[in-house]
C-alpha cells in the first residue's frame, strides 16, 4: 500500500468557511495573510471569509494579485510580502490558481530558491508557512493535494511541483462559495475533476485507497456536471461537485493523473487555455487511445458514472464511455483549438516541443498505455482534425 498523505483538518459543508477561526486556534495561529485574486474581491465572494475573521478580531491582510494559471514571476510579490511579514499562516482562497500561488509562496517565503528548484522530479518534503486552503471551485482538488502547478515564463512550461511540502495543512470545502462560478468555468472545472478521478483510477499508481475515492468521486462528479452547468444555483449538483473534486483530488495525489494532464498542461501554457478546458478537449481522444491497456478498469470508470450497467460486456461499457465523453463535451459546448482561436499551423509548429514537456513531466509514464514522442505527437494531432 502507498504513503498516504492528507490535510490534518478537513471542515466539510455549507457555511463552513465560518469554522476558520476554529482552524486558526488548532493551528495556534492568530495573524494570517489571505493569498486570492481580484473576482474574489470585487464580486465579495471574500465576504463570509472576512467576516468571520472580523469577528473574531483577527487581524489579517490581504494579497489579491494571482493570477489564473499562475506563473513564477506573479507570485514573486506575494513572496517579498510574506517574507517582509510577521504571518504565521496563509489562507488560500479561490480556485486552483490562487490555491497554488499561495503552496508555492509559502515554501519559496520559508525555504528559498527559485521555483525552478522545486521542479519534478525533485520531491519537497518539508512544509512552509502552515496553509488553510478554502476553494472557490469544485475541479483541482488543490486543497487536498501534494502538488502545485507554476508556469515558467521563459519557456512557456507549466512546471509540476511535488511532495508533501505542497500539501495544505487544512481545508474547508464549502460548496456555498461554488453559487458564483460561472458557467464557463463549471464545466472546465467539473471535467478537470472528473479526469482526476478517471485518471487516478486507470494509473500505474493506482492503489486500493485511491481508487476508492476515485470511483466514489466519479459517482458523485459525473452526474451532476450537465445539472450545475444548466442551473449554477442547483444545491445538491454544487454540494456533490465539490465534495467530488476534494475526493478526486485526494484520489489522484495519492496515486498519479496520467496521460490527459501530461498533454494538458502544455496546450495551457502555450495557448493559455484554461486547465479545465484544454483536459476537456483531450479526454476523448486520449481515453480512445488509452482503453485497450486497462480495458477492465476503463469499464467499471463507465459504471461508476452511471453509462453502462453491470449487464454490458467490458467493450461496450468502453464503447458507451467513450460516448459519453463525446458527448459530454458537446453538451458543454467546449470548443474544439480552432474555435478557442489557435491557429492550426502554429500548433503544430510547437508540437514536438509540446511532446517533449508532456514526457518530462512524468504523468504519460503512469497513463496505461506509454506513448512514444511520435504517438503523443499523433495524438496532438488529432485534436486539429
Ligand atoms: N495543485 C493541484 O493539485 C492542481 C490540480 C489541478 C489543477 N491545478 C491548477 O489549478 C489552476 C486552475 O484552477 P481552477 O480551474 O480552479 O481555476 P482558477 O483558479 O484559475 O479560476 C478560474 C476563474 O474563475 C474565477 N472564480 C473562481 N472561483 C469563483 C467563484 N466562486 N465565483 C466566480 N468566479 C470564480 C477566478 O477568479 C478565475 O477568473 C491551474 O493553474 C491548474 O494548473 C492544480
Ligand atoms: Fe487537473
Amino acid at each position: 500500500m502507498s504513503e498516504i498523505i492528507l490535510p490534518k483538518f478537513i471542515n466539510i459543508g455549507a457555511g463552513k468557511v465560518n469554522s476558520v477561526n476554529d482552524i486558526l486556534k488548532k493551528l495556534n495561529c492568530e495573524n494570517p495573510i489571505i493569498i486570492t485574486d481580484k473576482t474574489m474581491v470585487e464580486l465579495n465572494i471574500i465576504e463570509p471569509l472576512e467576516r468571520t475573521l472580523t469577528e473574531m478580531q483577527i487581524r489579517y491582510e490581504i494579497f489579491n494579485n494571482t493570477m489564473p494559471e499562475p506563473t513564477a514571476e506573479s507570485i514573486e510579490e506575494g513572496v517579498k510580502l510574506i517574507k517582509n511579514g510577521s504571518f504565521d499562516c496563509i489562507i488560500a482562497f479561490g480556485g486552483g490558481s490562487p490555491i497554488d500561488s499561495a503552496k508555492a509562496m509559502s515554501i519559496l517565503a520559508s525555504k528559498g530558491g527559485k521555483m525552478e528548484d522545486y521542479k519534478f522530479p525533485v520531491i519537497s518534503l518539508e512544509s512552509g508557512i502552515p496553509l488553510i486552503a478554502i476553494p472557490t471551485t469544485a475541479g483541482t482538488g488543490s486543497e487536498a493535494t501534494k502538488f502545485t502547478i507554476i508556469t515558467n515564463e521563459k519557456n512557456d512550461e507549466k512546471m509540476l511541483c511535488v511532495g508533501p511540502a505542497f500539501m495544505p495543512t487544512a481545508a474547508i470545502i464549502d460548496y456555498e462559495l461554488t453559487y458564483s462560478v460561472p458557467k464557463r468555468t463549471t464545466a472546465d472545472t467539473a471535467i478537470d475533476s472528473l479526469t482526476h478521478a478517471i485518471e487516478a483510477y486507470v494509473s500505474k499508481k493506482s492503489n486500493i485507497f485511491s481508487d476508492t475515492q476515485a470511483i466514489s468521486a466519479m459517482k458523485l462528479i459525473a452526474p451532476n456536471i450537465r445539472k450545475a452547468f444548466n442551473n449554477g444555483k442547483d444545491q445538491i449538483a454544487r454540494e456533490k461537485l465539490m465534495i467530488g473534486a476534494t475526493l478526486a483530488g485526494i484520489a489522484f495525489s495519492n496515486s498519479s493523473v496520467a496521460l490527459v494532464h501530461g498533454m494538458s498542461r502544455p496546450i495551457g501554457a502555450f495557448y493559455h487555455v484554461p486547465h479545465g478546458l484544454s483536459n476537456a478537449m483531450l479526454l476523448p481522444t486520449v481515453t480512445e487511445f488509452s482503453i485497450p491497456g486497462a480495458t477492465v478498469k476503463y469499464s467499471e470508470c463507465a459504471k461508476a458514472i452511471g453509462i453502462a450497467s453491470f449487464n454490458d460486456s467490458i467493450e461496450d461499457s468502453n464503447k458507451k464511455l467513450l460516448t459519453e465523453l463525446k458527448q459530454l463535451n458537446i453538451d458543454l459546448k467546449v470548443p474544439s483549438l480552432e474555435d478557442f482561436g489557435i491557429k492550426k499551423e502554429i500548433f503544430l509548429k510547437n508540437i514536438d516541443t509540446m511532446a517533449t514537456q508532456a514526457i518530462a513531466s512524468g504523468s504519460p509514464h503512469n497513463n496505461p498505455i506509454v506513448p512514444s514522442h511520435e504517438e503523443l505527437i499523433l495524438l496532438y494531432k488529432k485534436l486539429c482534425e
